[in-house]
C-alpha cells in the first residue's frame, strides 16, 4: 500500500552549489548526502515535515542521471512514494500492466528498498516506491 510522498528529486549539475542553496538560501535542514554506487548517483536530502527534496547528481560523472543532466541540464527528475509494502506493491501494480526499470527492488538511499515505474507507464513522469528497511527506520 502506497502511504505517503516519499521525497521529490531534482536532478543538479553541481551538487555542493545546490547544497548550499537548500541550506542558506532556502534555510532547510540537510540531512546528509548518501552514495549509491549501484545507481551511480550521489543524494543529498532535505527533510520537511511528511516529505523531502532529494538532490540527486551523477557519482562519477556517469550514469542516469549524468545521462538526464545531458539531455535536459537538470530538473525535476522524479516523485517517490511510500510504500509499506514493496513486493506487493509491485506485484499489484506490474498486474495492472505497469513497467518497472528493474526486476526488482534494490537497494538506495539510506537503506530503503526502491524500485522505479517506467514513465512511460505513467504519463512520462518517473515515480519511485520506496520501503525503509526494517532495521533503516526513518530518514
Ligand atoms: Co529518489
Amino acid at each position: 500500500m502506497i502511504v505517503g510522498l516519499d521525497h521529490i528529486a531534482i536532478a543538479v549539475p553541481d551538487l555542493e552549489k545546490s547544497i548550499k542553496r537548500f541550506m542558506k538560501d532556502f534555510g532547510l535542514t540537510f540531512n546528509g548526502q548518501d552514495d549509491v554506487p549501484a545507481a551511480k548517483t550521489s543524494t543529498a536530502f532535505f527533510p520537511l515535515s511528511e516529505t523531502s527534496i532529494e538532490l540527486v547528481h551523477p557519482l562519477n560523472g556517469e550514469g542516469p542521471i549524468q545521462g538526464y543532466l545531458d539531455k535536459k541540464g537538470g530538473g525535476l527528475h522524479h516523485l517517490c512514494f511510500r510504500s509499506d509494502d514493496i513486493e506487493a506493491d509491485v506485484a499489484r501494480l506490474t498486474e495492472k500492466g505497469y513497467q518497472f526499470l528493474s526486476e526488482a527492488p534494490t537497494l538506495g538511499a539510506h537503506n530503503c528498498k526502491v524500485i522505479f515505474i517506467h514513465p512511460k507507464s505513467c504519463d512520462g513522469v518517473l515515480i519511485e516506491l520506496n520501503q525503509p528497511q526494517d532495521d533503516a527506520g526513518e530518514h
